[in-house]
C-alpha cells in the first residue's frame, strides 16, 4: 500500500502521444530534415595518376588518382551524390615557401576539376583552397620574417603577403571549374581578398566562397594530416586557427567573413563545437551555415563502431541530427556515402 497517492497527469504533462509512430516521431524535426543534397563528400586527390590508397587512421576513406576518380564517383552520382570538396595531395610534386604547387597547371586539384567538370556537369564541385599540403615548412600561410619572441621554431604568419596568393590559389581553382573556393587557413584577410579577386576576374557572380570561418585549433585533425600530408615540419596551428575556449572570437570570426564577403559560413570541427554552429545559424541566419564532420570525429565514431560501444549507422544519425539542429544546412562529412544509402532505407 502506498502512502500517498498519485494526482492524475496534467493534459499538458502527456508528450509520449506525439513521438510514438515512426512517422510522427519525424514530423517531430521542426521542419529541419536530414537530407542527401545537404553532404558535401570530402575526397584526396593524389599526383600519383594511378592512386588508390588506403589511409590507415581514416577508415574506408582513400586517395585517389585521377584515373581512378570516375569510376569512384560515378556509382554515388548514381545514388543521389549533389557536391564533393577537393583536397589535393601532392605526394612527388616539390613544395616551396610560397605553397608553389597549389595552382601549377598540372596540380591533382585542377587536373579533378577539369575532369569532373566534363564527367558530372551536374556535381556541385568545391575545393578546399590552402597551402599547408603545398609548403615545405607544412604551415597554412606564408611565414612572417621577424622572429616570434616566445617561440624561436614557431615564427608567426605573415597575413599581408598570404591573403593575395591565396586569393591567386582560389582563382586559378575558379578558372579550372571550381563552383565553390572554401578557404581553410585561417589567414586574416583572406575573404576579402579571395572576393575581390573573383570579381576583377568575373568570377564574382559565379563561383560560391565558402569560408570556414569558425575553425578551431583541433586534436581531431589528425587523420586528416596523415591523408594529405600537412602537418606542419614545426610548430603547430595555434596562431591561426582558434582556440578552443574561445566563443567570442568565433563569434567576431563569423561575422567578418559575412562581412568580407563569404557566402557560405562554415563551423569546424563540429560535435565539440555545437554552441558555435547555433551562434552562426543566429549572427548570420542570411548565410547557409556549413559544418565539417572532421577525419577524427569520424575515426572516433567508427572505432567506437568497432569496440561494439554502439551501432555506427545510429551514431552517424545522432551526430549529424545534431548538426542540423544546432543551425546546420551543409554537412562536410567522410560518412556521405554511407547516407546516400541510408537515407533510402526505413528507419
Ligand atoms: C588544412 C585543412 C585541415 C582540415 C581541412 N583543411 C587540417 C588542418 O587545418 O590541420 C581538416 C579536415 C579533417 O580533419 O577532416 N587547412
Ligand atoms: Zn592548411
Amino acid at each position: 500500500m502506498s502512502s500517498f497517492t498519485v494526482a492524475p497527469l496534467e493534459i499538458s504533462s502527456v508528450l509520449h502521444g506525439g513521438y510514438h509512430h515512426p512517422v510522427a516521431r519525424r514530423y517531430q524535426n521542426n521542419g529541419r530534415n536530414l537530407t542527401k543534397g545537404m553532404f558535401m563528400y570530402p575526397i584526396f586527390i593524389s599526383d600519383d595518376p594511378d592512386a588508390e590508397e588506403i589511409v590507415a587512421t581514416l577508415p574506408g576513406q582513400k586517395r585517389w588518382g585521377i584515373n581512378k576518380l570516375e569510376g569512384f564517383i560515378a556509382p554515388l552520382v548514381q545514388k543521389g551524390l549533389k557536391s564533393v570538396i577537393l583536397f589535393g595531395v601532392p605526394m612527388k610534386m616539390e613544395k616551396d615557401a610560397r605553397g608553389s604547387p597549389a595552382d601549377d597547371p598540372q596540380t591533382p586539384v585542377i587536373l579533378a576539376l577539369q575532369l569532373l567538370s566534363k564527367k558530372f556537369p551536374q556535381l556541385f564541385l568545391a575545393c578546399d583552397v590552402c597551402l599547408c599540403e603545398y609548403t615545405d615548412h607544412g604551415h597554412c600561410g606564408i611565414m612572417s620574417e621577424l622572429p616570434n619572441p616566445l617561440h624561436s621554431n614557431m615564427p608567426t604568419l605573415d597575413a599581408e603577403k598570404s591573403a593575395p596568393r591565396i586569393a591567386e590559389v582560389a582563382l586559378a581553382y575558379a578558372r579550372a571549374g571550381a563552383h565553390c573556393v572554401a578557404p581553410s587557413d585561417m589567414m586574416d584577410g583572406r575573404i576579402r581578398s579571395i572576393k575581390l579577386a573573383l570579381m576583377e576576374n568575373g568570377y564574382g557572380n559565379r563561383v560560391t566562397l565558402m569560408s570556414y570561418a569558425a575553425k578551431f585549433a583541433s586534436g581531431l585533425y589528425g587523420p586528416f594530416r596523415d591523408a594529405a600530408g600537412s602537418a606542419p615540419m614545426y610548430g603547430n596551428r595555434k596562431c591561426y586557427q582558434l582556440p578552443p575556449n574561445a566563443r567570442g572570437l568565433a563569434r567576431r570570426a563569423i561575422k567578418r567573413d559575412a562581412a568580407e564577403g563569404a557566402d557560405i559560413l562554415m563551423v569546424k570541427p563540429t560535435l565539440p563545437y555545437l554552441d558555435i554552429v547555433s551562434d552562426c545559424a543566429t549572427l548570420e541566419p542570411d548565410h547557409p551555415c556549413a559544418v565539417y564532420q572532421v577525419s577524427g570525429e569520424y575515426a572516433m565514431i567508427v572505432a567506437g563502431a568497432e569496440k561494439g560501444i554502439y551501432d555506427l549507422k545510429q551514431m552517424a544519425f545522432e551526430t549529424c541530427e545534431g548538426f542540423v539542429r544546432a543551425g546546420a544546412s551543409i554537412i562536410l562529412s567522410y560518412f556521405t556515402p554511407q547516407f546516400l544509402d541510408w537515407l533510402d532505407e526505413e528507419r
